[in-house]
């Protein structure tokens, strides 16, 4: 196991799919942002669909399924959104399990984990105004943001395949460099945010 300040890649990603649809075009550019990472980052989807929505009553007695949720978080170097844009904000399941990440007071595991964001949209603007609410949530679970490069990937049909294949070159060496940039942006927030093992 690693120790405090050990900096030695692979370095583990939990992602989040923002939306709950049988045929995501977001699950499918988590598909393409997997085959297309650097090899030193390793992804485990860290999935939504399960958790009930948040009360905080139950803030005494999580139930097991967002006990897991949160450990499930908290083994992770960095933390990866991809994520739809539902009317102009991000949707209310990933809001549901951002709230349960953040409970009870004084236990939110998103804290100091390195986290980036990403969305894809059958819209021009591509998820823009979604991840700014997005970020302005972050900003308050006190998580360290990726700034550049922002990413709002605008989906046509065949843009990426059942198996997350991205069949249009550019959009291929954009999220390459994406996540290069994210690999190292991980590798800066360890530097200075160890993470507490
Ligand atoms: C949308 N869509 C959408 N698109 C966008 O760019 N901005 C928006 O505010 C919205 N709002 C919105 C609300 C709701 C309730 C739905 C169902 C859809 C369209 C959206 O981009 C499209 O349905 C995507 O396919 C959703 O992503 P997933 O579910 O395919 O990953």
């Amino acid at each position: 196991m690693a120790t405090i300040n050990e900096l030695t890649p692979p370095y583990d990603v939990g992602y989040f799919v923002g939306s709950l649809s049988a045929d995501s075009i977001n699950r499918l550019l988590s598909k393409a942002l997997i085959r297309l990472a650097p090899e030193e980052l390793r992804f485990t989807e860290i999935s939504i669909r399960e958790l009930p929505l948040y009360n905080r009553d139950l803030d005494g007695d999580y139930p097991q399924v967002a006990r897991d949720f949160k450990a499930e978080i908290a083994r992770q170097d960095a933390l990866l959104f991809i994520t739809p844009e539902y009317n102009r904000s991000i949707p209310g399941a990933l809001k549901n399990a951002i709230d349960w990440a953040s409970r009870p007071y004084g236990e939110n595991v998103i804290a100091r984990k390195a986290t980036a964001v990403i969305g894809a949209s059958t819209g021009a603007i591509g998820t823009a105004v979604g991840q700014q609410h997005l970020r302005s949530v972050l900003s308050f679970l006190n998580a360290p943001q990726m700034n550049t490069p922002e990413a709002y990937i605008t989906v046509r049909p065949g843009l990426i395949t059942p198996d997350g294949e991205v069949t249009d070159a550019g959009t291929e060496t954009f999220l390459r460099g994406y996540l290069e940039a994210f690999f190292e942006y991980i590798e800066r927030v360890l530097t200075v945010v160890p993470k507490a093992r």
